[in-house]
């Protein structure tokens, strides 16, 4: 399994001085930050600091292979440095990915600002005013060591068919409790009531599957409606919709992965078997209910009036149920108790020792003008890379063979790394190299790290030869298929450009279960480009395809292959800035690694409540 006791980072290289910033870059991170701080009146709210801060992950990154200092040191210093200075030749293509970062960036900053408002003022009112209930946002506060989490898809939910769902009504996330990572859920009750949408169970079943993946212990904060009853037929009766939660929690606590519940609202119908299935729950006293069937529906069955208190309130199901094991007055007296609770759970915290790392040599903004706007404005990978590897040191595997992907090994943070990144199309050399470097990643136990940025389509051979050599291509592209889905090791994907077609598989999409990936804000996904879609009719098209047909086609295509329609689908686990790529994924394989730190022992039945 993987170990990532090999070689850590403690390279005592200082970086040389960073290049002067950009005009634009300083302009726009300015304008950025001041919106972020517009918005929260001056205090960064959590989402933000996941994708900027991350202050106490990048501060106390600790050192836990202290026998391996040596070994490490070795390979930090002797590491060849990339050249990343960014050649003259490529300034007009730089200059027009820039602008094109500052658009998407600006979009991302608006949803950003939408999905933080949850259901919006008013529903924030009457949840905090007549329900006096804390926003999710705040009680993520109470529940958690810091602000520095990893919010997980934050856009999912928006512009869905049946209407924006912001954070698909439930945030999800990674972060610290008793300096230990938990993967959090929690309902946000002021987007119609915290009732689950397709979309809401689908992010939640994505938290789970991340949760199994990296062993993380798990809390849910539940406030939820239940089922959103205009679209049953899309939640209720298949094997991905909601009584999958359920299933999980139990093969969850069969794996020992520790599961625990804050019931902090309603938790009605389905809602109710969350809290019931953890390990052990909390209720709060006035605030929490727990029923199948709350008193509407009493009413019109008996005709009885019987308060939500009587029929399912902390008092009930702490003293006579049993549905609860702990009852709280109020919301901080449970977030206290849920993280006693936590504490109990035999998980030694990581050790906080600060680790001594070299910072990239260049500027992490800069990333902004290698950002493409489009596959032809891509710039050579290890000019990112150099903005992204400690002390921009990377050893590099068969530098002169198969080009048009770049592998090595490097450090993020004083994480031993393998780089998988496009650089061109995947050619038959391509594939054969990274299927090696995949194999020797997977045979050393170290985490690979993908850079997608793959190419549009393959153009249509017009020879045999050509024929033979795209046949030879597939037989390699499926070569590395195979290695990197059956690599076991920890795989985080960044798709940094172009997420198109059957190589995009190669390079660890979706399907292939990366344990993490994140989008920039400019990447697009699709089968095809459609900026490469004619909208005139070809030969061979059908007689009925008119050019205005063609160009809805295209319109439709380019709407649907931005970042920001897939994280709203839940495609990826969210858009990163690509300045904070660094910090993002230190603090992914610090989580990652966790699982090394569990006391408990493997076993086999779940915890069921009596
Ligand atoms: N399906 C669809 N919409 C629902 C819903 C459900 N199960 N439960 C609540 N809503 C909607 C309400 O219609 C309301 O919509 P609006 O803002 O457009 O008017 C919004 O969610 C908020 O509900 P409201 O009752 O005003 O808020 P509240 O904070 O006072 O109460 C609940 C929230 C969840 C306790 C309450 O709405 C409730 O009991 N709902 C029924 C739950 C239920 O029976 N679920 C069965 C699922 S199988």
């Amino acid at each position: 399994m993987w170990n990532t006791v090999a070689l850590r980072s403690l390279g005592r290289l200082h970086p040389k001085a960073t290049p002067p910033q950009l005009p634009r870059l300083q302009t726009l991170n300015h304008v950025f930050e001041r919106k972020y701080k517009d918005l929260c009146h001056g205090k960064l709210p959590a989402h933000v600091l996941q994708n900027q801060g991350l202050k106490r992950t990048r501060d106390m990154l600790c050192c836990r292979l202290v026998s391996n200092k040596a070994k490490y040191r070795r390979g930090a210093k002797t590491y060849p440095v990339l050249d990343g200075r960014i050649l003259s030749v490529y300034r007009h293509v730089f200059e027009e990915n820039l602008r094109n970062s500052e658009a998407v960036i600006k979009r991302y900053s608006e949803l950003l600002e939408t999905v933080s408002k949850g259901g919006g003022e008013n529903a924030i009112l009457r949840h905090t005013q007549r329900n006096k209930k804390l926003f999710v946002r705040e009680r993520l506060k109470l529940l958690l060591d810091d602000e520095s989490f990893l919010e997980l898809s934050p856009l999912a939910g928006l512009e869905m068919p049946y209407g924006d769902v912001p954070a698909a009504g439930c945030l999800t996330g990674i972060g610290k409790i008793c300096g230990v990572w938990c993967v959090f859920m929690a309902n946000d009750a002021t987007v119609k009531g915290g009732t689950i949408y397709p979309i809401g169970v689908k992010k939640q079943l994505r938290a789970q599957e991340i949760a199994m993946q990296n062993r993380l212990l798990s809390v849910y904060l539940v406030d939820s409606g239940g089922a959103f009853l205009p679209l049953q037929s899309e939640l209720f009766p298949d094997k991905s919709h909601g009584g999958r939660l359920f299933y999980n929690e139990a093969i969850m606590s069969a794996m020992r992965i520790p599961q625990v519940a804050v019931v902090c609202g309603s938790c009605v119908a389905g809602g109710a078997y969350v809290p019931t299935m953890a390990e052990e729950a909390v209720i709060i006293d006035k605030i929490g209910t727990l029923f199948l069937a709350g008193p509407p529906l009493v009413k019109a069955a008996t005709g009885e009036y019987v308060s939500p208190e009587d029929l399912g309130g902390a008092k009930l199901h702490s003293e006579v149920s049993g549905c609860s094991d702990h009852f709280a007055s109020s919301e901080k007296e449970a977030y206290e108790c849920i993280r006693n609770v936590i504490s109990t759970l035999n998980y030694d915290p990581l050790p906080e020792e600060v680790t001594e790392h070299d910072s990239p040599l260049y500027s992490c903004d800069e990333l902004l003008g290698l950002a493409p706007r489009d596959y032809r404005c891509s710039l050579p990978v290890k000019l990112i890379l150099s903005r992204l590897m400690d002390g921009s040191r990377f050893q590099e595997f068969k530098a002169n063979y198969g080009t048009t992907l770049v592998t090595g090994f490097g450090h993020v943070q004083g994480h031993l790394v393998g780089i998988v990144a496009n650089n061109g199309e995947l050619t038959h050399d391509a594939s054969l190299k990274g299927s090696h470097f995949v194999q020797l990643c997977s045979q050393r136990s170290i985490p690979i790290l993908f850079f997608q940025n793959t190419a549009p389509h393959t153009a249509e051979p017009t020879s045999i030869s050509q024929a033979e050599a795209q046949s030879n291509r597939l037989k390699a592209q499926a070569s590395m298929m195979a290695a990197v889905a059956c690599a076991a090791v920890p795989k985080i994907t960044i798709v940094v450009g172009g997420c198109y077609g059957s190589e995009s598989y190669v390079m660890c999409g979706r399907s292939f279960s990366p344990n993490f990936l994140f989008l920039w804000p400019n990447a697009r996904v699709a089968l095809v480009d459609s900026r490469h879609f004619s909208t005139v009719p070809q030969t061979g098209d059908s007689d009925c395809t008119d050019e205005s047909e063609l160009k809805h086609l295209k319109e439709k295509l380019e709407e649907e292959s931005s970042a920001f329609y897939s994280s709203a689908r839940l495609w990826d686990d969210g858009v990163i800035l690509p300045q904070n790529t660094r910090k993002v994924i230190a603090q992914c394989l610090e989580i990652v690694e966790q699982q090394k730190y569990r006391v408990v022992s493997p076993c086999q039945y779940p915890v069921i409540r009596m």
